[in-house]
């Protein structure tokens, strides 16, 4: 503060008579007509006093209300640019805001996940280097198009399927925003595709190997079998087994759309393993004894029921107890053992003595249509649906399927299921 300041305010403290009196004394009121004039003249420095008092508390004023203001706005910019990243943040879709020299002002949070790391100020080609997302960026920066859409592939530990959208904004500061980038992940959508495809093919050679067998078969009956007794009974049995291998293959396609279709509703009936067992076991009887192969179920009486949909839990365990049968050694034990699993789960292992799997196909066990030896599986009639109806019976359960195997030891299917709790079923 100024020395005039200081003399000002101090003035300013004062009431006027007090500053009059201090002027020209106390006896100055009481003096003849000099004293008049030189009270006269006293007025006028008093009312200029009290202009300058006046003036400075407008000036004062309009300080501090400035300063109200400028503080106001800091406050309200502050929040606005905490909001702004805030909201750019919680848009699930990696996204950059970029400046019209190509370098990043914002980068949200599913960007910064993406990468790996923040790319804020650094130039684009920190976070993208794709040519053709660079050269789509430089022509929406130089506003020669509103805007750009480009489809790319990420490298890394999972290539990725992305497709980046460019969107040019309004010119501003130099160092403001000048363009959006945000991308969306096609990952999945192209996973799902691919798969879509896949099982068309799949399903389609499946039905075409039987049926062109049939077709073929027909055409030998109407000519050069035609009257041959003997040839057309074998090839009518040959028939007939094609025919029911289709019948499977598409009773397994309907029963695996039918479980995945109500795979989110949790099953509601109460059901005892250790019954279900050997109810399998004796609907298998045929195909164990033509192998001679017996089975030996373990599953103690007192066994906890669980929450399930008997029919499927049925399926399910034929279907891993018919592959123990198809893959096992002939003549050998085929244990099914159902036991306790942590304090509210059962556990049961179908253990074979077959001659087990390598390694590198278990993880792909439960895919449609993959089998390890596809002419074997074929031959033994197997449609390569099992496993993955399996699966999606356990997943329904909310259980676990988990596959061990040891080359020439043989292999455990082991599913996990938790059991049912009171007040479950009614939930
Ligand atoms: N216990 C097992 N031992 C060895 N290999 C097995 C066993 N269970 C399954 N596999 C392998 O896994 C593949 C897939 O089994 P999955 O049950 O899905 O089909 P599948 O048995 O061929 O036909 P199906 O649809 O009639 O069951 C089989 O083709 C076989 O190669
Ligand atoms: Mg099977």
């Amino acid at each position: 503060m100024s020395p005039l300041d200081r003399t000002a305010i101090g003035l300013l403290l004062l009431p006027v008579p007090a500053v009059l009196a201090i002027l020209v004394g106390t006896d100055a009121l009481a003096a003849g007509p000099a004293a008049i004039g030189a009270l006269s003249a006293l007025g006028g420095i008093a009312l200029g006093v009290a202009r300058l008092r006046g003036r400075l508390a407008e000036a004062r004023q309009i300080e501090s209300l400035n300063e109200a203001e400028l503080h106001e706005e800091f406050v309200r910019q502050s929040r606005l640019a905490e909001s702004y990243e805030m909201i750019l943040d919680a848009i699930p879709e990696p996204l950059l805001v970029l400046r019209r020299d190509r370098r990043v002002l914002h980068a949200n949070r599913a960007i910064v996940d993406l990468l790996g790391h923040d790319p804020i100020d650094a130039d684009l080609t920190a976070a993208i280097r794709h040519p053709e997302v660079i050269a789509a960026t430089a022509a929406v920066l130089a506003g020669q198009v509103e805007a750009r859409t480009i489809e790319f592939q990420r490298g890394g530990a999972i290539e990725q399927s992305l497709v980046a959208r460019l969107v040019g904004l309004p010119k501003g500061r130099t160092d403001g925003p000048a363009a959006v980038l945000v991308l969306h992940d096609l990952t999945l959508i192209r996973k799902a595709m691919e798969m879509r495809a896949d099982f068309v093919a799949n399903v389609s050679h499946e039905l075409r190997t039987p049926l062109t067998a049939i077709v073929g078969m027909i055409e030998t009956l109407r000519g050069p079998a035609k009257k041959d007794a003997e040839a057309r009974e074998r090839f009518l049995a040959m028939m007939e087994e094609q025919g029911s291998r289709m019948t499977r293959l598409v009773g397994d396609l309907l029963s695996l759309s039918q479980i995945q279709a109500n795979e989110h509703t949790r099953p509601t009936d109460s059901v005892r393993i250790q019954d279900i067992l050997p109810t399998v076991a004796r609907m298998l009887e045929p195909h164990a004894e033509k192998k001679k192969v017996a089975f030996a179920i373990e599953a103690d009486s007192d066994l906890p029921a669980v929450l399930g949909d008997a029919d499927q839990l049925q399926q399910a365990f034929q279907n891993l107890m018919h592959n123990a049968v198809k893959y096992g050694r002939d003549g050998s034990v085929i244990r099914v053992v159902a036991r306790r699993e942590g304090g509210d789960g059962i556990a049961v292992s179908v253990i074979d003595q077959g001659e087990g799997i390598p390694e590198q196909h278990l993880p792909r066990l439960t895919e449609r249509f993959y089998r390890v030896d596809k002419a074997r599986s074929r031959s033994l009639g197997g449609t390569g649906l099992g496993l993955a109806i399996v699966k999606h019976i356990v997943t329904r359960h909310q259980g676990r399927l988990a596959i061990e195997s040891e080359i020439g030891v043989g292999s455990t299917f082991t599913v996990s299921l938790p059991v049912k709790r009171e007040g479950i079923a009614r939930d």
